[in-house]
């Protein structure tokens, strides 16, 4: 029987945790919070802070497990690269797992490679920041170099938002640093791409909605196939294949983020090496068919991955809906009582739906992507009739507040 280590056991990892468990391999998991959800999953629970690479690669070394990975939890991607590779296991390599998770390093590497991508420049203290304001102009974004889910984020249109928001960017920075870039407007779009032996391969490319206001950078619906066509969806899968190859990684699942901007350019947000959240991953499934968590577990463990498994089977046009507060479909406010999700299982077209919502939290105008608390998936003939039966599904939740 093989062992694999997760790192990580929250919310996302619980049901990979499970699916592995039910392919037969033993489980070892690690998390800070004693009641992660995912450790309960386990066979071999063990409470230790994921940050901590000794204690992790002494627990893996102890149990003598046969790969590790994570899911969703961008952090853990270096300590994962890390373990693996003092312990000889298949990995993506630390500088491979670097570059995909600190966003100055990433963007240097990008434009050594000529990957099309916004003006930057790094900035640790007010002084560079006003300079990186300066070097790359308004509106631009400001964002922790190393970072995760829209946490510090703020979109810089005057010097006073820089000097008034710099502080809380660098504060989300383990480095202390900061990255000023360019503020791009058009279609943002998720990529989902397979790396095997050094070839990258597009699985699925759909758009992610985003609300107006403070919470620009959330995700807030996600339509897959992408909107866009022709010469500009072309060029749109060259640039995540080669951003995937230009940062090293040879084998694994990258989540290239991209722009399609009205003039027909494609410009590289971020790639992050790492199956995401957010339920990229049942968009995947529902979508082309392919499970994502298989094959993470199979590239974690140096085990083969057939083209039956890793290529699309079908392609199927579906839109997924989260749970946000207006305009989204929740009401904003503090919690009384939440309505059965029953209808929103039985609408037209829906194939999955969850909620993580509880009495007595407060439903807050979306910022973070933990502001989604929960989603629905439809699928139909076409991604403009998913979205509107997604939307009408969720609607369908009724949530009372006061
Ligand atoms: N240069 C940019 N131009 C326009 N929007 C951006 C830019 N950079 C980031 N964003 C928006 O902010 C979101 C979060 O930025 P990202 O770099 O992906 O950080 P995180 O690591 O928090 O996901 C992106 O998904 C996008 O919506
Ligand atoms: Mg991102």
């Amino acid at each position: 029987m093989k062992t694999v280590l997760f790192v990580g056991a929250g919310r996302h990892q619980r049901r990979a945790i499970m699916q592995a468990r039910d392919r037969g391999l033993r489980v070892v998991a690690v998390d800070r919070n004693p009641d992660a959800p995912g450790l309960a999953a386990a066979d071999v629970p063990e409470t230790v802070d994921l940050m901590d690479v000794d204690a992790v690669t002494e627990i893996a070394r102890r149990h003598a497990v046969d790969g590790a990975l994570t899911v969703s939890a961008d952090r853990a991607v270096p300590v994962v690269a890390m373990v693996t590779e003092r312990l000889g296991l298949p990995t993506i390599g630390s500088t491979t797992a670097h570059l995909m998770t600190h966003k100055i390093g990433m963007r240097r590497t990008l434009a050594e490679a000529g990957v099309p991508q916004p003006r930057f420049a790094a900035a640790r203290d007010l002084r560079e920041g006003r300079a990186a304001v300066g070097t790359v102009g308004v509106p631009s974004v400001l964002k922790p170099a190393d970072s995760g889910g829209q946490r510090g984020v703020f979109r810089i249109d005057s010097r006073d938002d820089l000097d008034a928001h710099l502080h809380a960017a660098l504060a989300e920075s383990k480095s202390g640093e900061a990255i000023v870039e360019s503020f791009v407007d058009g279609t943002e779009m998720n990529c989902i791409v397979l790396a095997r032996d050094g070839e990258a391969t597009v699985l699925t490319l759909s758009d992610r909605l985003r609300p107006p206001g403070i919470g620009f950078g959330v995700g807030w619906i996600h339509v897959y196939p992408a909107s866009i066509y022709g010469d500009q969806l072309a060029l749109a899968e060259r640039v995540a294949v080669q951003a995937v190859h230009a940062l090293g990684l040879r084998n694994g699942i990258a989540f290239p983020q991209l722009i399609a901007e009205p003039d027909g350019g494609i410009v590289v947000v971020e790639v992050a090496a790492r199956i995401p959240g957010g339920q990229m991953a049942d968009l995947v499934r529902h979508a082309v068919g392919v499970d994502l968590v298989d094959v993470a577990l199979r590239q974690a463990l140096g085990e083969d991955v057939p083209d039956e498994t890793a290529l699309p089977r079908f392609s199927q046009p579906l839109a997924i809906r989260f749970f946000t507060a207006q305009p989204g479909p929740l009401p904003t406010g503090v919690v009384r009582r939440i309505g059965s999700l029953e209808p929103v299982l039985r609408a037209d077209g829906v194939v999955q739906a969850e909620t993580y919502l509880q009495v007595g939290e407060t439903i807050r105008p979306v910022r973070l992507d933990g502001d989604r608390r929960g989603y629905v998936i439809a699928v139909a003939d076409t991604n403009v009739q998913a979205l509107a039966r997604a939307e009408a599904a969720a609607r369908l939740l009724s949530v009372e507040v006061e």
